[in-house]
């Protein structure tokens, strides 16, 4: 499906470099050369490591924060080349729901006040039985009813799902077309998470949205998207969709992860021994392919050649300087 709709969101050699303080200090090459294609109506996750560049990509891709080089394009149009007037138009067909529930409110407004906010920002709805229906309607499809009941209510007279689903009715009041959500589960609790996961599902069906789900949960990514990236160190290393990448992996560090997936069974449970140490220091890169300190399958090249995204099958990439020659077992717990 998602491959033959159109691309909402075209990305090309991005880079976000971020100054460090101390002077002459090589930059934090946060998101470094990506190139993506986001299309139409999809689900794409976002998988990687803390540090990984995530949260600088999907801020990006809004214009939230400054592109280095490389370009975001909506449409054919790159977000540089937009006029003021256009970037409004543009912030509001992209709408974010961030991780922390509790972090986002004022806490002397209430749920209806928060609610209605994104409207009045960007003057809609002209009267206030217009904003009304409005925000109960959102109330409502985040599963908040009775709508008016909620609507009266503050921050810290509602749990931490309702809160997050609080969030999510005031990204989707003003009918984005893309909404980008950085790990809005990872803060709640176990019991919550698979019901607001099928929240965003259910949403993004009957909204006819894009979503963008930023997480480092692979099983998280598994659980609602279609196509799957995985960075690492500022870098796309695996794409595919979430069936070649979770069954089929093919590059070693997505092969790791996914051999990491708890499974109900315990003795096949736990990460891949053969994976040691931590993710790098981002103000360290690795020479060659990032990964390579940490990989089971490194070769001396591997510290010097490094790897571009290239084709395993059809919508199916990996950077890996041995794709070829690698045949990784298919996890056994898939
Ligand atoms: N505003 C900033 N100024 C300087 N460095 C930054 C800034 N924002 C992010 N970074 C650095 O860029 C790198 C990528 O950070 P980012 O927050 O995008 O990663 P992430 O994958 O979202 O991680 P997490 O899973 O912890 O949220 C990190 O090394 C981080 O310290
Ligand atoms: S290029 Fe080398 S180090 Fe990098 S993932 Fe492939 S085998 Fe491992
Ligand atoms: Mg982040």
């Amino acid at each position: 499906m998602p491959s033959n709709s159109p691309a909402i969101a075209s990305i090309r050699d991005l880079n976000v470099h971020f100054k460090r303080r101390r002077r002459l200090a090589e930059p934090v090459r946060a998101v470094d050369g990506v190139d993506l294609d986001i299309f139409k109506g999809e689900t794409l996750a976002i998988v990687g490591e803390s540090g990984s560049g995530k949260t600088t990509l999907v801020r990006a891709i809004g214009h939230l924060v400054p592109i280095t080089f490389g370009s975001v394009a909506f449409g054919g149009t790159d977000l540089e080349n937009l006029k003021r007037a256009e970037l409004r138009a543009f912030r509001r067909k992209v709408q974010y729901v961030f991780q922390d529930p509790f972090e986002s409110f004022d806490r002397r407004q209430s749920i209806f006040q928060i609610v209605s906010q994104p409207l009045r920002v960007h003057n809609i709805g002209s009267t206030r039985a217009e904003i009304q229906s409005r925000v109960y309607e959102a109330l409502e499809e985040c599963g908040l009813e009775p709508a008016h009941e909620f609507a009266k209510l503050f921050p810290h007279q509602l749990s931490g799902g309702q809160r997050q689903r609080v969030s999510i009715a005031s990204a989707i009041v003003l009918r984005p077309d893309l909404l980008i959500a950085d790990e809005p589960v990872s803060m709640l609790d176990v019991s919550v998470r698979s019901e607001i996961l099928s929240l965003f599902v259910r949403l993004r069906e009957s909204r006819n949205m894009t979503l963008v789900f930023v997480t480092h949960d692979l099983s998280v990514a598994w659980e609602v998207a279609d196509r799957i990236v995985v960075m690492y160190l500022g870098k796309i290393v695996e794409q595919g969709t979430a069936h070649q990448l979770i069954g089929n992996p093919a590059n070693p560090y997505t092969h790791a992860l996914v051999t990491a997936i708890p499974v109900p069974d315990p003795s096949q449970r736990g990460i891949d021994p053969a994976v040691k140490g931590d993710i790098a220091d981002i103000k360290g890169i690795p020479s060659g392919c990032r990964f390579h300190p940490r990989c089971p399958y490194a070769i001396e090249k591997c510290s010097v050649a490094v790897p571009a995204l290239a084709p395993i099958q059809a919508g199916h990439f990996s950077a890996c300087i041995r794709n070829d020659e690698l045949d990784l077992e298919p996890p056994h717990h898939m």
